[in-house]
């Protein structure tokens, strides 16, 4: 399958060595006291999806992310966890240059896809946020039918030649989202017309149906019930196998359940970022335990 990469402006600015911004482990604190705003732990990896370094973003004078720098690993579910305005979805946003959108908001810092700097001038953004997919914490079907929710994206990216390729791609989309077998007989019929479970799944399905390399989800299962959160919770862990997912989630049980790696955010700072299990077994900061165990947010 030909990646969607190959559309996109390849960036000649060179790609972050992490020279001088490494946090060794040998200069990091045993245990890190509240005061300490130098992300701890394991940030890093040694083969990123997407690597992030200093990343700063403001809203006009509002210092939102202070100087993050962070790996995505390839294949991983990175889960993305703090308090309320701690700034999770400012930094997700920045990873498809969704906060372009927002006319006070400013982003400094470098950020690159594999080899591909985003926020290169030359870089054009609809192909990129094809390639770098969002969910949102609402399900934002388009007032359009199910069929055609699936289908727009790869019609405006000229992704499917004839109509029955176009069927091929909504099926295998649909079947991939685990959304087929309750659908694909009224696939004519409203997206805005299916439970919130399956309208979340039919976005998922719109993502995947572009031929994305990241999928970036914002609180997705947060209006959902319990049920349609495991379905979509089982969904990730499938989805993982093909595609790199960075999700916000308030919930620490389901970060715990799907993903590998956790970051710890607290007022605009990365505070600490490790295995998913020592995380949450054995935080190296002070803030992590405090939110993992209840005494804070
Ligand atoms: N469009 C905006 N304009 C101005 N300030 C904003 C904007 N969006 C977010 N902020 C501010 O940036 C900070 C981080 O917000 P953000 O929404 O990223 O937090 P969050 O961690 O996702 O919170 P929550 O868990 O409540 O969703 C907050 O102080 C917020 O008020
Ligand atoms: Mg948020």
């Amino acid at each position: 399958m030909e990646s969607m990469g190959a559309v996109l402006n390849r960036s000649e600015v060179p790609f972050p060595t992490g020279d001088g911004q490494v946090l060794e482990e040998t200069r990091q604190p045993e245990r890190a006291e509240p005061e300490n705003r130098v992300t701890v732990g394991e940030p890093f990896v040694d083969d990123p999806r997407m690597t992030c370094r200093d990343v700063n973003v403001y809203y006009g004078d509002k210092h939102a992310i202070r100087n993050v720098s962070i790996d995505v690993g390839r294949n991983e579910v990175l889960a993305m966890i703090g308090p309320s305005g701690c700034g999770k979805s400012t930094f997700l946003r920045c990873l498809n240059r969704m906060n372009d959108t927002v006319d006070t908001c400013r982003v400094s810092g470098v950020i690159f896809l594999d080899r591909l700097n985003i926020y290169d001038k030359s870089v054009d953004v609809v192909p990129l946020r094809a390639q770098v997919g969002m969910v949102f914490q609402k399900p934002n079907p388009f007032p359009k039918s199910i069929y055609d929710n699936v289908a727009y994206g790869p019609k405006i990216h000229g992704l499917a030649s004839s109509r029955s390729e176009l069927d091929e791609v909504v099926e295998r989309s649909l079947k991939k989202a685990g959304l087929w077998s309750e659908v694909s007989d009224r696939l004519d019929q409203p997206g805005t017309g299916l439970s919130g479970g399956q309208q979340q799944r039919l976005c998922i399905a719109r993502a995947i149906a572009v031929r994305p390399e990241v999928i970036l989800m914002d609180e997705p299962c947060s209006a959902l019930d319990p049920i349609a959160t495991a379905t979509v919770e089982n969904l990730i862990a499938e989805l993982q196998e093909q595609y790199t997912i960075v999700i916000v989630t308030h919930n620490m049980q389901q970060a715990a359940r799907v993903s590998q790696r956790t970051a710890y955010f607290h007022l605009g700072d990365l505070i600490e970022v490790g295995s998913t299990d020592r995380i949450f077994t054995n935080p190296r900061h002070r803030l992590t335990e405090d939110y993992i165990t209840g005494r804070f947010g």
